[in-house]
């Protein structure tokens, strides 16, 4: 497909995978889309880790990283932002971990990369995302950059022009994107009610034509609620110059989610997510579980914003995934998850994705003959 994003990256197809997972990224990106890695749960060290085998892998193919750079969070100018989380959200946890009977983690724990960041590392801060996106600069297969929260600074976006990488940022209102537009993005993600992880308002449906037709001629990638070749011939037809999945990656055998909650991921119905601020202290789409349930019980004191949320939650969620309980488990996902019913692998997921959308469009032309 020779989309314009599709001829600047060298793809065969304008799939654009967001991912966790180093596995997905190489798997896609050598099946002819693009991965492109969250960075966020990363500290540094593990980053450089993961990128060094990224690197390794992919051969000549590309791959993207993805930050978050809010534009919004409290605390950029305090040095200690733990002393910012209040004592009654910390004893509240606690009181949820002993309830469930959660093990504490042990003394002087490591985390693994899997695990990624502990509370006061988390990659949410423009200091932390300045660090991490310096060491993947020095990465030669390092073609696109995409932030979640916001239009990046226009330092950074001035060192992705120098080194020839492609700059996009992830956009739930008209408004977001016609800002990444005036700064000058590359390509703008319009990204739907319905997706996995933050995420606005307004479907997916309804939004990506307003965007496409808003910030003309910049290239829109469409997100949210995309599994299936059915979806991407539909956000095609909307004005997409590609897709840019995230939730059905999660079940494949590449992925990155342990047992517990791949297996309620395959479980669940379209009707098994909830927007809830226990995951960052802004809305993000994840599988419900009694922790999701917890966050929103009358016993508990609220959430905090970001980025103290993520802070308080990220080693209750390391607790919570090291026990595996199957009532407290989730995961971040999006409504397509009910589409998500085997653990498919991501190259069979490309090649359906791809069939089904000739098929779609097929069907499509041939109404057109039959009238
Ligand atoms: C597990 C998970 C984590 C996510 N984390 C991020 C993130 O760190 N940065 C980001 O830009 N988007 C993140 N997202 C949103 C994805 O980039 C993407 O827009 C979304 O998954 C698309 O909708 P879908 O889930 O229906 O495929 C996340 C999504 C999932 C499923």
């Amino acid at each position: 497909m020779k989309t314009e994003l599709c001829k600047k990256l060298n793809l065969d197809a304008p799939i654009f995978a967001f991912t966790h997972c180093r596995d997905v990224v190489v798997e896609v990106s050598k099946a002819g889309g693009i991965g492109v890695l969250g960075a966020a749960g990363f500290t540094p060290e593990q980053l450089r880790l993961e990128l060094d085998w990224i690197q390794d892998k992919i051969g000549d193919k590309p791959f993207g990283i993805d930050v978050i750079m809010p534009t919004s969070y409290v605390g950029d100018d305090v040095p200690d932002l733990e002393a910012m989380i209040p004592e009654e959200h910390k004893a509240w946890v606690e009181t949820v971990m002993q309830k469930y009977d959660i093990p504490a983690l042990p003394e002087n724990y490591q985390r693994s990369s899997h695990e990624g960041a502990s509370g006061s590392e988390i990659g949410w801060t423009h200091k932390i995302c300045r660090e991490l996106l310096e060491i993947a600069f020095s990465y030669p297969g390092l073609k696109v950059m995409v932030n979640a929260l916001g239009t990046p600074p226009q330092d950074i976006m001035d060192t992705c022009r120098e080194k020839g990488i492609l700059v996009g940022a992830l956009a739930g209102r008209v408004k977001h994107a016609l800002a990444h537009k005036k700064g000058g993005l590359d390509f703008i993600i319009a990204q739907g009610h319905e997706a996995g992880g933050h995420t606005g308002e307004v479907t997916t449906m309804v939004l990506v034509p307003q965007v496409v037709d808003a910030v003309y001629p910049t290239p829109v990638l469409a997100a949210g609620g995309i599994a299936s070749g059915r979806q991407m011939a539909a956000a095609m037809a909307l004005g997409a110059e590609g897709v840019w999945c995230g939730s059905v990656w999660l079940t494949s055998p590449e992925s990155e989610v342990d047992d517990v909650p791949k297996q309620k991921l395959i479980d669940a119905t379209s009707e098994d997510t909830v927007r809830s601020k226990m995951l960052s202290g802004k809305p993000a789409r994840v599988l419900k579980s009694k922790w999701t349930e917890e966050w929103v019980s009358k016993e508990c004191p609220g959430t905090l914003p970001m980025p103290l949320q993520g802070m308080i939650v990220a080693d209750a969620n390391t607790r919570i995934a090291r026990s595996k309980s199957k009532e407290l488990a989730f995961y971040p996902t999006g409504q397509v998850v009910g589409m998500m019913n085997d653990e498919k692998g991501c190259k069979t997921i490309m090649f359906d994705m791809l069939n089904e959308y000739l098929e779609s469009l097929d069907r499509l032309n041939g109404l057109l003959e039959e009238a």
